[in-house]
């Protein structure tokens, strides 16, 4: 019996194969590699290089490595692509996840655990913010994640199959071990960004927004360790296959915010460096606060943060840039 992750070459899909490989699972990883690195996977797991959209091939693969259950994470990420580019995300995240869904069923997956998002809510109406709370997203990445969602609900009703829906909130750090971290080049992610200003491989970092409703004027999120997120989808498995009748959308979060300077600040201390901030207007979109209600998760599941630390979160994600930077000199 093996779990079939989809993007399991990327940023937190590679964490959550050393979670699962570290939880003594046989793993099989299917990425195009659009974006995903083929070294960013575990030796110990399988790696099949094609598009999850390639029902032959995936439904082989579920075959042949006897796949009970499938975490998906391959899609597209970029909240400001999706607004110029709407349909490679409703390409990408929506239709391909209807044909990876459809591939699960007709093979007799029992299990489904989805990469959801806290974009699902757009701005919401009160912070923290919980599963319940509307979910009117304000982009198209949001609503491609969403409409996913709606598939696995209406799915689930119909067929043998169970899913979870997880909905991060923001994702950072690396792998504490060194093995995994974010090595996408130009991302826009606040940590990352940070982490690559400290590095020497961008001048400075721009804070978008000084005059939101919050504590200081920047905008606040609620920073998870991706480490911890990895564990929580190890966990998750472990509830579908014991309560095959239930399925659940949890949110991902450790239920407090951090604002932009907030950051900035503990990437100082741990670099003991003033990485130079430059401030800007808002970007479009941006809501002043998510934090998650994470009441939901802490009740389903075992799971409790290990890492709710900012300072951890910046120093794991900064060893890794470190290592990056040394690869590519
Ligand atoms: N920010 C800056 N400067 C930067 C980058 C970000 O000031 O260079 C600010 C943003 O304005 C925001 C905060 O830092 O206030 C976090 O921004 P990120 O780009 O790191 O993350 P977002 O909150 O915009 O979005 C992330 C993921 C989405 C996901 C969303 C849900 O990128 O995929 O969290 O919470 F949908």
């Amino acid at each position: 019996m093996a779990v079939m992750v989809t993007g399991g070459a990327g940023y937190i899909g590679s964490h959550a194969v050393l979670a699962l490989l570290d939880a003594g699972q046989e793993v099989v990883v299917v990425d195009n590699l659009v974006t995903g690195f083929d070294w960013a996977v575990d030796d110990r797991a399988t790696l099949v290089e094609c598009d999850i959209a390639d029902e032959g091939r995936v439904r082989a693969a579920i075959r042949g490595y006897d796949v009970d259950a499938i975490m998906h994470f391959a899609g597209s990420v970029v909240v400001p692509e999706s607004v110029t580019d709407p349909l490679k995300y409703y390409r990408n995240n929506t239709a391909a996840s209807r044909s990876l869904i459809e591939s699960a069923v007709t093979e007799g997956v029992r299990h489904f655990i989805f990469s959801s998002t806290a974009a699902t809510y757009g701005t919401p109406e009160k912070v923290p913010v919980a599963e319940n709370d509307p979910t009117v997203p304000i982009n198209p990445y949001g609503m491609s994640k969403l409409m996913t969602e709606a598939m696995l609900r209406d799915v689930a009703a119909a067929h043998p199959i169970n899913y979870c829906a997880l909905r991060y909130f923001n994702v950072a750090g690396a792998d504490p071990e060194g093995r995994s971290g974010q090595s996408t080049a130009g991302a826009t992610h606040l940590i990352k960004v940070a982490v690559e200003a400290a590095t020497g491989r961008r001048s400075h970092v721009s804070i978008f927004g000084t005059d939101f409703d919050t504590r200081d004027g920047t905008g606040v999120r609620d920073y998870i360790h991706v480490s911890d997120l990895a564990a929580a989808h190890v966990a998750a498995l472990d509830l579908l296959r014991a309560d095959p009748g239930s399925s659940h959308t949890l949110n991902c979060g450790y239920g407090r915010g951090f604002s932009v300077a907030e950051v900035l600040d503990a990437v100082d201390r741990v670099t003991n460096m003033t990485i130079e901030r430059k401030l800007e207007g808002r970007r479009a979109g941006d809501p002043a606060e998510l934090v998650a209600d994470n009441s939901a998760i802490l009740a389903a599941l075992p799971w409790r943060p290990e890492r709710d630390d900012l300072e951890g979160i910046v120093r794991d994600a900064l060893a890794w840039e470190r290592k990056l930077a040394e690869r590519d000199r």
